[in-house]
């Protein structure tokens, strides 16, 4: 047990996917796993472990944003012994050519701030994916028959930011989305020495006033979370 995660030492499994939301991790447990068995649910973020083609696999809820996120990758890590974790979630679209439903694995993750910001002061550190768990998803998307955008994303504090000029500098810069979690996931895998990436569908395009259908974003969770899976385990 660890202050948020109540489950038991051995219950959650060397792999873990990261769904923001805890309903959605549950979703995905019942859908894709075998024998999956509720190992925390400490405030309402539920997290369960099962096999997947024989392999172990916790999937547990993140929450929004950055500070949530570091609490559980933290304590996933140090505490429960997780080694390869995987966002799986949503981001809006930046660049006008991607279209809803568009899959993104996202190379770097750029932020204005992070959690982690006060351990590295002054230095500016480059939060990026593990190279290995990049390219297997990239060879996932393939078997797929998926073009998933591989580049850089925008990882931000706020959703409903006032400050849309900031959307054009990043744009400007190549950067393909926007989504609130990823580069403290990477930041704090790299400072533990565990594997991070993040999968994500395009949900959204502010710009183009375009927003997926729920029903859309079921689909395009499973399609994820199979990447993912096939990404850390196949
Ligand atoms: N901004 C931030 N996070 C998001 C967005 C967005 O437009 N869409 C999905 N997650």
């Amino acid at each position: 047990m660890s202050i948020h995660i109540g489950a038991k030492p051995g219950q959650i499994a060397e792999t873990v996917l990261l769904p923001g939301d805890p309903y959605r991790a549950a979703w995905a447990a019942n859908t894709f796993l075998t024998g999956a068995e509720l190992v925390n649910d400490t405030r309402g973020m539920l997290g369960y472990t099962g096999t997947w083609n024989g392999h172990r696999v916790t999937i547990h809820g993140s929450g929004m944003g950055m500070p949530s996120l570091s609490i559980y990758a933290n304590e996933l890590i140090r505490d429960h012994g997780a080694k390869t974790l995987i966002r799986v979630g949503t981001c809006g679209a930046v660049q006008p050519h991607l279209g809803l439903g568009e899959i993104i694995l996202a190379m770097t993750a750029s932020s204005r701030s992070s959690p982690s910001d006060g351990i590295f002061g002054q230095l500016r550190f480059a939060p990026c994916a593990d190279w290995g768990l990049l390219q297997s998803a990239a060879r996932a998307c393939d078997d797929k028959g998926v073009s998933p955008h591989i580049g850089g994303i925008f990882s931000s504090d706020a959703f409903y930011d006032e400050r849309p000029d900031m959307i054009e500098t990043l744009a400007r810069h190549g950067v393909l989305a926007v989504e609130m979690e990823a580069a403290e996931l990477y930041q704090v895998a790299a400072r533990h020495g565990a594997r991070a990436l993040a999968v994500l569908t395009v949900s959204d395009n502010r710009d183009a006033g375009l927003e997926m259908p729920p029903k859309q974003r079921e689909q395009s969770l499973g399609d994820m979370l199979e990447i993912a899976l096939h990404s850390s385990l196949a």
